[in-house]
């Protein structure tokens, strides 16, 4: 029993300690190198790539009969389908998207600014580099401003419902309010307004994508 507890405290020959010394220099060192090499593409992962972010960047055409409807329609807002190619690192894919369109008639340009003065004061213009209504219609996008779920027309309510928690929007994507003056669900703020333009005789949209859960509107990358 003795010998055996002098064996536990007996360090060794020298050959062995230096030998115990550099096994556990090595264990050191290699797990330095694999909790770098699984740390940096984590951190890399979480900085938004500017690359990336540029590489989506651009207006792409709705659909024409979607479109052509939207022309036609006064009272509510209108689906309307687009494709875009996104880039996502080494691969591209082909993906269907779409936004909601208004479009404004000859007052509704006047009630655009007086529901939704956040689309265009001065607090607007770093996130908004477009005239809002400028064409005489608005594209939402069809991210709820809370937490990006899907949001939809809702006829008899007369505005947009938010499926998630339950947030509920005017045709100007004003957020709206109950009888009691208290907002309807947890939205930070109205719609967002996606740029819009005419080319060569089609319409077109650029997909944005907005901060989710802010107060302000702010634009994070193009998809
Ligand atoms: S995601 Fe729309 S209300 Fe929460």
């Amino acid at each position: 029993m003795a010998d055996h507890a002098k064996a536990y405290q007996d360090p060794g020959t020298p050959e062995d300690i230096s030998r115990r010394a550099f096994l556990a220099r090595a264990s050191i060192f290699t797990g330095t190198i694999v909790g770098l090499g699984l740390a940096v593409p984590l951190v890399a992962s979480l900085v938004p790539k500017s690359e990336l972010v540029d590489a989506n960047k651009g207006f792409d055409p709705l659909n024409k009969d979607q479109f052509a409807e939207l022309e036609r329609t006064l009272d509510k807002p209108v689906k309307i389908f687009f494709n875009k190619l996104v880039t996502d690192g080494y691969y591209k894919t082909n993906n269907e998207y779409y936004v909601w369109g208004l479009k404004l008639g000859p007052d509704d340009l006047d009630k655009l600014r007086s529901e939704r003065p956040d689309l265009f004061g001065p607090q607007a213009q770093s996130a908004l580099d477009f005239e809002v209504g400028a064409l005489g219609f608005v594209m939402w996008s069809p991210l709820c401003p809370h937490l990006n779920c899907k949001y939809d027309w809702n006829d008899s309510l007369g505005g947009f419902l938010c499926p998630c928690h339950g947030s509920e929007f005017s045709k100007f994507g004003q957020h709206k309010k109950n009888a009691q003056g208290k907002f309807i669900g947890p939205a930070p703020r109205g719609l967002d307004p996606l740029p819009f333009r005419e080319q060569s005789g089609m319409a077109e949209v650029e997909w944005v994508k907005y901060s989710a859960n802010t107060p302000n509107i702010i634009r994070v990358s193009y998809w």
